[in-house]
């Protein structure tokens, strides 16, 4: 006799209304038997051409990172993207991030203060940072890693009081990869492949939660039409340029600079009753 089979329930909910909606866009758009085998060919392309990630990020992860936001406090949150490094280099605030030589690009001097959303300042804290070279590329994917490993990122320490102050480039906006299956898509539905530049960051402390966001820049091009659908307002910050040369040379830079300022509050971690 046969054994009835018990599957999680959850990804059975999930996996079932997954296949409802699937067939009734079958349905609907009477899908022919060649377009089904079109997108069959597509996906194995994409897995293929490593895209995977990059698809979904692109389509899906800002509504998951909405969901994901629903009920919390402090900063807001933002995707993480297909382009984070675990394990970047560990470095003491302030600092400069791993750079090429000649790094291209404006000097940008990133600083805040890490807080709890009651105020707490946070010693201690962690902001793992990356971000795409002035020219969008990001080291590891577009950048070989013989060239410069971990150009612009690193994982930097806050002091006592979670200050932190980093030496960086200002990004540039970027396009995601336009050669590959997801960029073929964007291409075919009518859709740019553009990212206004941004600042990725992924802070954390003992005592809160993980904050995953990004930090965009007011007069960016893209700033309304972010293919990823990422930006929120309150994570648009204003670069203030620093053009006097007193100020530039005591500072050590040969020209001028960039500097925006921005302040984190990051939620109580939940503590369970005991
Ligand atoms: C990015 O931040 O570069 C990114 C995020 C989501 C999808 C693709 C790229
Ligand atoms: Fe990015």
């Amino acid at each position: 006799m046969a054994t009835a089979q018990t599957g999680d329930p959850r990804l059975t909910e999930i996996v079932e209304a997954l296949l409802t909606s699937l067939r009734g866009i079958i349905r609907k758009h009477r899908i022919s038997h060649e377009e089904y085998r079109r997108a069959v060919g597509f996906f194995v392309e994409t897995a293929a051409k490593g895209e995977i990630p990059l698809l979904f990020d692109v389509f899906l992860e800002a509504t998951v990172d909405q969901v994901d936001a629903q009920g919390r406090s402090g900063t807001e949150t933002s995707v993480e993207g297909p382009f984070y490094l675990p394990n970047a280099p560990l470095l003491k605030s302030p600092c400069v991030l791993p750079q090429r030589p000649k790094e291209p690009g404006d000097i940008l001097l990133l600083s805040g203060c890490v807080r709890a959303v009651d105020g707490e300042p946070l010693g201690g804290a962690m902001l793992d940072i990356w971000q795409s070279d002035a020219q969008g590329a990001y080291s590891h994917f577009n950048i070989p890693e013989s060239e410069a490993p971990w150009n612009l990122r690193a994982r930097v320490i806050a002091d006592e009081r979670g200050e932190f102050e980093v030496q960086t480039r200002v990004p540039a906006p970027y396009q995601v990869p336009s050669d590959g299956p997801t960029g073929a898509l964007l291409r075919a539905i009518g859709r740019h492949p553009w990212r206004p530049a941004h600042l990725h960051l992924r802070i954390t402390h003992d005592l809160c939660e993980t904050l995953t966001t990004q930090l965009f820049f007011t007069g960016d091009p893209w700033i309304d039409s972010d293919v990823v659908g990422a930006v929120k307002e309150s994570l648009i910050t204003t670069l203030d340029k620093h053009e006097d040369p007193a100020d530039f040379k005591q500072r050590g830079f040969d020209r001028p600079y960039y500097t925006v300022r921005y302040e984190f509050a990051l939620p109580r971690l939940l503590r369970k009753a005991a």
